[in-house]
């Protein structure tokens, strides 16, 4: 069944609870149903503290890679900043090797690491030179291997994220999760597409629903949750334990609370008003010139200005065209905030994109 778009007729469903008080991964207990999926470039500190904040209930960190002379690199350097977070630290690792999987697992968890998480689910075709990611769901010899070697290199709790298969014709998501139960992993997330779709189509959530009924681990349901209601649907049709959103968090941080809220009264929460929205992206975007510097701080504010833009029905599509264009030309914190501060004022419109102001 693939349950997109949600069916308009369908009332709240009242038959899921938003904390499901027993779900637990290791022994961290999850405060709510909702996760935020890791992805790279996007998932970085600021972002997982921002969207803790407002109401996630688990977060992953983007994948490094298991390949530790890597490491040195500022990008993973970032990506292995967990400072300031809250528990539970999650780290995800990708990789083909069991043997260097598992001493990167061992690596990240001297160095901080709560939880790790290892990626079978992103669709790059390899990382470090070898089959990586989702590539490795067809061959199950190998990931029984990985999932033993990185298990017995830890004493911290091993998640991991699959997608359903390597394409239509080859679903062994079920396999690959009997053998993930079997080697002591703790939970499993699945991206309802096989890797062949990469991001397109619809995601399907019969697989879910299928392993959820064999496997007693908390199962995670993933793959276009985009609203509160298609997080009820989901939870209620697979009977997951919690739901994980990844694009829909992208420009609307709200949606962890806006579905944790649509779980325990069913019906919708007031959106953020324009003052709100103006102090979280005021905030996120101080967050980001903090952690990365001015330079890259100021590069990466453009990509989620741009989400933020995307998801403000203030403004007509090419009203949002024209405003990101006018963001992307700025270069420097002091005028991103001041062009922040017009466009989260009433008025925006008119006043940013009037003859003579930014870029008209
Ligand atoms: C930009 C981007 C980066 C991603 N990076 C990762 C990653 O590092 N690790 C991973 O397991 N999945 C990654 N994913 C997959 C997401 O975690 C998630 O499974 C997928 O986007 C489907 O969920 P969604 O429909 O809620 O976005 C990435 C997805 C996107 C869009």
């Amino acid at each position: 069944m693939t349950l997109n778009p949600p069916p308009a007729n369908i009332g709240p469903i009242t038959n899921v609870s938003a904390t499901n008080g027993s779900v637990a991964i290791g022994s961290f207990a999850l405060p709510n149903r909702v996760m935020l999926a890791p992805m790279a470039g996007v998932t970085d500190r600021p972002f997982r503290q921002l969207c803790r904040r407002l109401g996630a209930g688990w977060v992953v960190g983007e994948m490094v890679t298991a390949d530790p002379s890597l490491w040195h690199t500022r990008k993973s350097l970032l990506r292995m900043d967990h400072r300031g977070e809250p528990e539970p630290r999650v780290v995800q690792i990708a990789g083909g090797d069991a043997e260097m999987l598992a001493q990167a697992a061992r690596l990240n968890a001297e160095l901080g690491a709560q939880v790790i998480d290892i990626n079978m689910g992103c669709p790059a075709k390899k990382v470090c030179n070898k089959a990586a990611g989702s590539a490795l769901l067809r061959d199950e010899a190998l990931v029984a291997e990985i999932l033993d070697a990185v298990v017995a290199a830890v004493e911290i709790p091993v998640t991991l994220k699959i997608r359903t298969g390597w394409c239509a014709e080859s679903n062994n998501a079920l396999r690959i999760a009997r053998l993930a139960e079997s080697a002591g992993i703790q939970s499993l997330a699945v991206h309802g597409r096989h890797r062949q779709q990469r991001y397109t189509g619809q995601a399907e959530y019969d697989t879910i629903a299928e392993i959820k009924s064999h496997l007693s681990i908390p199962i995670i349901a993933n793959g276009d949750i985009t609203s509160p209601e298609k997080a009820a649907e989901v939870l209620a049709y697979t009977g997951a334990d919690a739901v994980m959103v990844g694009r829909g968090a992208q420009g609307n941080p709200w949606i962890f609370q806006q579905i944790n809220h649509y779980l325990q009264h069913g019906e919708r929460m007031a959106l953020p008003s324009l003052a709100e929205r103006h102090q979280v992206l005021h905030g996120h975007l101080e967050a980001l010139h903090a952690f990365y510097g001015t330079t890259m701080g100021v590069r990466i504010a453009r990509k989620h200005v741009g989400w933020y833009l995307s998801d403000d029905q203030r403004f007509t599509p090419p009203q949002q065209r024209a405003l990101k264009q006018q963001f992307n030309a700025l270069a420097s914190p002091e005028t991103q905030f001041d062009w922040i501060n017009n466009a989260m004022a009433p008025g925006a419109a008119t006043r940013l994109l009037a003859k003579g102001s930014y870029a008209a």
